[in-house]
């Protein structure tokens, strides 16, 4: 009973495919309607009907979260629509497409940054009133294996991810006195249109069977976490980061 999610609203970023949609499929099974983002306008729509089909009230938002007045603008919309929101998952992302140190320009740089860091910042800054207001609120960040390990390639991924991670530990703090908890999935290789492009599948394969727990994690794995974190069985859990990563790294801290 714990574990639903009944009379709750989350939004999802980019939430139109991979691992946002499956977090709106298991969250929505729970009873959360979704507010789905994503800038694909296709995908999102298609998510909305999952969730809907699911028994859950969803409504799209489509914005490029580079677009920060845009994109908040919108949120702050969804947030009237739908009353509330009390799950906040930052999700959206690209890849660090393994590229060395070198290979690595302003521009792709600031993107990376822009996409996971500075959307995070002002996504959660978006609904942070509210949740302030009500006393309640569940921000969870979608972290990385690299921000706590880090790659042999993709440094700027990395980075950004660990600064998720900053982001994670402070406002835990800084909102624990409004009941609004903050923590981070630190997902391990998942098979998404993030990566089944720059992996072979036997490279796919050959990963899958070194894993110390013999498969690789799949996005319902991550979903599970998200939405165990989003429940109140969780809501003396705040400030942490949980890795679903099939045993590859064990977190420190
Ligand atoms: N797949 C993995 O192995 C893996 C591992 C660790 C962490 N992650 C993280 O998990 C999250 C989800 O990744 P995924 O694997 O499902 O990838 P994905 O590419 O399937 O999903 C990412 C979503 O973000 C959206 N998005 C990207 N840029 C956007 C923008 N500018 N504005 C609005 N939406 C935008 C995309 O349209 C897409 O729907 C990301 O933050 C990613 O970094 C993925």
């Amino acid at each position: 009973m714990a574990l639903s999610l009944k009379g709750k609203t989350a939004l999802i970023t980019g939430s139109g495919g991979g691992m946002g949609r499956s977090h709106a499929n298991i969250m929505s099974k729970r009873g959360a309607d979704v507010i789905v983002h994503d800038i694909k306008e296709d995908g999102a729509k298609e998510t909305a009907d999952m969730v809907r089909a699911n028994g859950q009230k969803a409504s799209v938002l489509i914005a490029d979260v580079l677009d920060v007045k845009d994109f908040t603008s919108k949120i702050k919309a969804a947030e009237v629509d739908h009353g509330k929101i009390d799950i906040l998952v930052n999700n959206a992302g690209v890849s660090g497409n393994k590229l060395m140190m070198e290979e690595i320009d302003e521009k792709t740089y600031d993107q990376m940054f822009d996409i996971q860091v500075k959307a995070s910042f002002f996504a959660t800054q978006a609904v942070l009133r509210g949740m302030k207001e009500r006393k309640y609120g569940s921000v969870i960040m979608i972290s990385s294996i690299y921000a706590m390990g880090g790659s042999d390639f993709a440094s700027h991924y990395s980075a950004a991810k660990a600064a998720l991670s900053g982001f994670t530990k402070a406002w835990a703090r800084e909102f624990a006195a409004e009941k609004i908890r903050v923590n981070a999935v630190a997902p391990g290789f998942i098979l998404t249109g993030m990566t089944q492009g720059s992996n072979t599948p036997e490279m796919i394969e050959e990963r899958g069977k070194n894993m110390p727990l013999g498969r690789l994690t799949t996005p319902k794995d991550i979903s599970y976490a998200v939405a165990w974190l989003a429940s109140d069985e969780t809501e003396m859990i705040t400030g942490q980061v949980i890795s679903p990563n099939s045993g590859e790294v064990i977190v420190g801290y």
